[in-house]
């Protein structure tokens, strides 16, 4: 089983490339920020602070957050019932921001993510797979791109899909949300010593594909091509 973490802040590329990678390689793509949007979601539904611990924990038992792969696409599932596009507004950033930072949420997921990497290929993106998830991976990739180009990417993302934003919002939501997830005391978002940190902000997304690409290969070539 070949398994590749990619970690680093929002809107640095992970998924558009992790995306592009996993076909490349025939293996399964796994977003883990939506997990942590998932039950944002779930604890904005019920009016909870996002940053009590006490309050989040307790609505842990209601939950079950299911990772379904549909024509090889993710796709998460609240007790049930699929969120879609729901979990990727502004506002779900910040809760998900918030409830990732609560011990018991971390734990509620953690097997959710290793249980994937045991029985599947797969390239992961998140904050902490390299350092937390899978310290174990076979590759270990640290995106990262200046502020200005993840803001600008972010900004573009959510106008495709018809989201209302404004550029100034996203640039200073995201650096908030980057400071917060890097400065916590439980799984910050920083590179594993053995990560290879990729500053993407002047590529192109092909040009990083090709990139990651062949580093993959030159770290796992013998478990990518098997
Ligand atoms: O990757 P994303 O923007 O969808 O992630 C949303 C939030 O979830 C992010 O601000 C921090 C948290 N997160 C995390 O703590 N650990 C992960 N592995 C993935 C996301």
């Amino acid at each position: 089983m070949l398994k590749i973490a990619i970690d680093g802040p929002g809107g640095a590329g992970k998924s558009t490339l992790a995306k592009a990678l996993a076909s490349r390689l025939g293996i399964i793509y796994v977003d883990t920020g939506a997990l942590y949007r998932t039950i944002g979601y779930y604890v904005r539904s019920k009016n909870v602070d996002p940053k009590s611990a006490e309050d989040v924990s307790a609505l842990l038992p209601e939950i079950r957050v299911e990772l379904k792969y549909e024509n090889g696409v993710q796709a998460v599932y609240l007790n049930g019932e699929n969120l879609g596009d729901r979990i990727r507004t502004p506002e779900m950033s910040m809760y998900a921001s918030a409830v990732s930072a609560i011990p018991a949420v971390r734990a509620f997921l953690l097997d959710t993510q290793r249980d994937l990497a045991r029985k599947h290929s797969v390239i992961m993106d998140g904050r902490d797979i390299g350092t937390v998830i899978l310290p174990d991976a076979d590759v270990k990739i640290f995106l990262t791109a200046s502020d200005e180009c993840r803001a600008k990417r972010r900004y573009d993302e959510l106008k495709a899909k018809g989201i209302d934003a404004k550029y100034e919002d996203v640039l200073s939501e995201l650096i908030t949300r980057d400071r917060a997830d890097s400065t916590r005391e439980i799984a910050p978002a920083v590179a594993a010593p053995d990560a290879v940190v990729f500053d993407n902000s002047w590529m192109t997304p092909e040009e990083s594909t090709e990139k990651l690409y062949a580093l993959i290969l030159e770290k796992a070539g013998n478990v990518a091509r098997a």
